[in-house]
């Protein structure tokens, strides 16, 4: 059963990392791939409650992959952890078939009660890098979270989310009509602009008045 999971794993990285070449390649060069073969041997200890050990392969694995997966964390088939780099995924932690997580990805918890406290991810869910995904709720078939967003709420099928906190902007593809924008970069620069020349009106303003009751 984990040797098939884990050809699974490389099968996954072979049809989305448009990068990689052959499975051998995958298999011996992926890091990625790496922390779920380890992952995948620890997790069996950590269901037969050999905790300790499930804990040491993990750790080992952190130190070899930079990816740190709790041992309870429970994973699908098909999964591509691309990169990897700073992935950390938490013990309560569920993700589906066929997800695609990218380096710098937290599935984590908020708070410090036992039990229950870190997402549910359906299947084929993208999670872009950088993105945070904290607290125990699900989050739907086929969604795609972006790049850094920090999403703190569950997310219905099919949505794509973005930002801080993240927030759905697509729904099976198709914007979402009048949803409020985010407040870029750009905005708030035209937005400082138009304060600057307000205020140098009413500066005029204020003189032209003042002139205006010197002269009566
Ligand atoms: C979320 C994502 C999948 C959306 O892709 P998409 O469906 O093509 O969406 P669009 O590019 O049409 O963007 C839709 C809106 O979300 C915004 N948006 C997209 N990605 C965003 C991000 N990471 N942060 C903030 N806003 C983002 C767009 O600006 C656009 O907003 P607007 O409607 O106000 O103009 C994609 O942007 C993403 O972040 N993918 C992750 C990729 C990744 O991590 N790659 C790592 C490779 S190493």
């Amino acid at each position: 059963m984990i040797l098939k999971d884990i050809w699974m794993d490389v099968k996954a990285v072979q049809e989305r990392d448009p990068a990689a070449r052959s499975a051998l390649e995958v298999l011996l060069l992926y890091q990625g791939v790496h922390a779920l073969i380890w992952h995948r041997f620890a997790h069996w200890f950590y269901k037969h409650h050999m905790f300790f050990i499930a804990r040491l392969i993990s750790q080992i694995a952190r130190f070899f992959t930079l990816i740190e997966i709790h041992p309870g964390a429970q994973l699908g088939h098909g999964i591509l952890i691309d990169h990897g780099c700073g992935v950390v995924i938490g013990e309560t932690t569920v993700v589906g078939d066929n997800c695609t997580i990218y380096q710098g990805v937290t599935l984590g918890g908020v708070g410090l009660n036992k039990g229950k406290r870190h997402p549910t991810l359906g299947n084929n869910v993208t999670v872009g890098c950088g993105a945070k995904i904290l607290g125990a709720f699900e989050v739907g078939d086929n969604c795609q979270i972006a790049a850094n967003a920090v999403l703190l709420k569950p997310l219905d099928n099919d949505t794509t989310a973005v930002g801080i906190p993240a927030q759905p902007v697509k729904v099976a593809g198709v914007p979402i009509e009048n949803r409020k924008k985010a407040v870029t970069m750009e905005h708030y620069e035209r937005m400082e602009k138009r304060v600057r020349e307000l205020e140098a009106e009413l500066e005029r303003l204020k003189a032209e008045m003042a002139d205006s009751s010197g002269e009566d």
